[in-house]
């Protein structure tokens, strides 16, 4: 039996409900099947016309889907969760359930490229506006927010380069305007920062990244108040297909047993390597919330438990020195996504935010030489090694 009491970390491996009631089993059981067989005809019709509760078609859901979906939802303090085959899936179905032609919703401006291309290239489409702000300057918030705003959808700490917003402050500005605050909290996790205690609605998650943690699988998953879950199920997942598939559903659910284990180790290896780069001298500049000198530290330690496994990084020198450097690694991997128990290094300009413009780029202070890694759960000393040597062949 499962206890509200028991700490973060015993509640990630014991899971919202522990043992497997009906079989025993340990570990979360995997029913990896389309389809579910109806009693009789009249079951059939009454699962279909909402008379009685059960699975009808994995598309709609399933119990391994059902049980990561119900893991998240606890985790993050909130009453219901809905999983998705990728986390930009979750966010178009977020944001296009909320938003319908001719309105619009406010984001900050420095997030994934991928999810910049989502709001700039796909739903202008469909006559959706997403009005990019600076979110570390709330005022820019306040301003771009009108009476066709339905959604204040922010990223922290931001992708790639680690700005911060304050959670709060933005849950202030949306409860004023009676809209929700939905949180992209993929870097930080649950482990690290709770949105829905700092007055978020909605928190968003690339469950690909630190909630797989091993660069397996590829989902995304929602997580708020039932009404609004079962609202996005309904109007938009069914019926668009952006179902996460049983297996990879059950992936996270191993995923998640090891989370608060491996948040810690990329915690302590992030702030080491963070430390190793700040006093490096072909080093320009370390943007990584745990240290004093990042512009958002005192929100970080407000609003974070720790400081995470993300850091990105300026070297002295032009282009060239970057691509010497990431060319040169040997142990850290030359890749794009995160949260993996293998250290990654891109560069985000020409990767992850090659859907910016160089204006766009500007705007949301991702520079031309930026570099983003994220570090893994490998001997910190290695890792800074590898940097170490990398850097001496510039
Ligand atoms: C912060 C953040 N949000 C959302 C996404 C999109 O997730 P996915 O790649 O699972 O679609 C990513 C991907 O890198 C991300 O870094």
């Amino acid at each position: 039996m499962v206890k509200k009491e028991w700490s973060f970390d015993t509640l990630t491996v014991h899971g919202s409900e522990g043992i497997d009631k009906h079989t025993g089993a340990v570990a979360p059981p995997l029913y990896q099947t389309s389809t579910f067989a109806f009693h009789n005809s009249d079951h059939g019709a009454a699962l279909f016309n909402g008379e009685t509760e059960g699975y009808i078609y994995s598309r709609i859901s399933n119990p391994t889907q059902a049980c990561f979906e119900r893991q998240m939802a606890f985790l993050e303090g909130c009453e219901a969760g809905l999983a998705f085959s990728s986390g930009l899936a979750a966010i178009s179905a977020l944001v296009t359930t909320l938003c319908r032609t001719g309105e619009n919703f406010v984001s900050s401006n420095t997030i994934y490229g991928g999810t910049h291309s989502l709001f700039q290239g796909f739903l202008p489409r469909m006559g959706i506006e997403a009005r990019e702000v600076r979110a570390t300057h709330l005022d820019e918030i306040e301003a771009a927010i009108d009476d066709k705003t339905r959604l204040i959808f922010i990223e922290t700490p931001a992708n790639p380069n680690l700005d911060l917003i304050d959670i709060q402050a933005c849950a202030e500005i949306a409860k004023k305007h009676g809209i929700p605050l939905a949180v992209d909290n993929t870097f930080a996790t649950p482990a690290l920062q709770q949105p829905l205690e700092l007055g978020a609605e909605v928190v968003v998650h690339s469950a690909t990244k630190y909630i797989s943690g091993h660069g397996d699988t590829v989902a995304g998953v929602l997580t708020g108040t039932e009404e609004l879950i079962t609202r996005i199920r309904k109007e938009t997942l069914t019926q668009v297909g952006y179902c996460i598939s049983p297996f990879n559903a059950w992936l996270l659910l191993r995923g998640l047993k090891t989370l608060s284990v491996r948040m810690n180790r990329h915690c302590e290896n992030g702030n080491r390597v963070a430390q190793y780069l700040s006093f490096h001298p072909k080093i320009e500049k370390v943007y990584y919330p745990g240290l004093a000198t990042h512009p958002g530290h005192d929100i970080a330690k407000r609003q974070m438990k720790d400081f995470g496994g993300m850091i990105a990084f300026e070297i002295k020198g032009d282009l060239q020195a970057g691509k010497t450097f990431i060319d040169s690694l040997e142990l850290c991997v030359q890749a794009v996504s995160l949260g993996d128990c293998d250290t990654l290094v891109c560069h985000p300009a020409s990767t992850t935010h090659s859907t910016y413009t160089p204006e766009q780029l500007t705007q949301a202070g991702i520079s031309e030489t930026m570099i983003r890694i994220s570090v893994g759960i490998e001997d910190p000393s290695d890792i800074c090694n590898d940097i170490g040597q990398a850097l001496q062949r510039i």
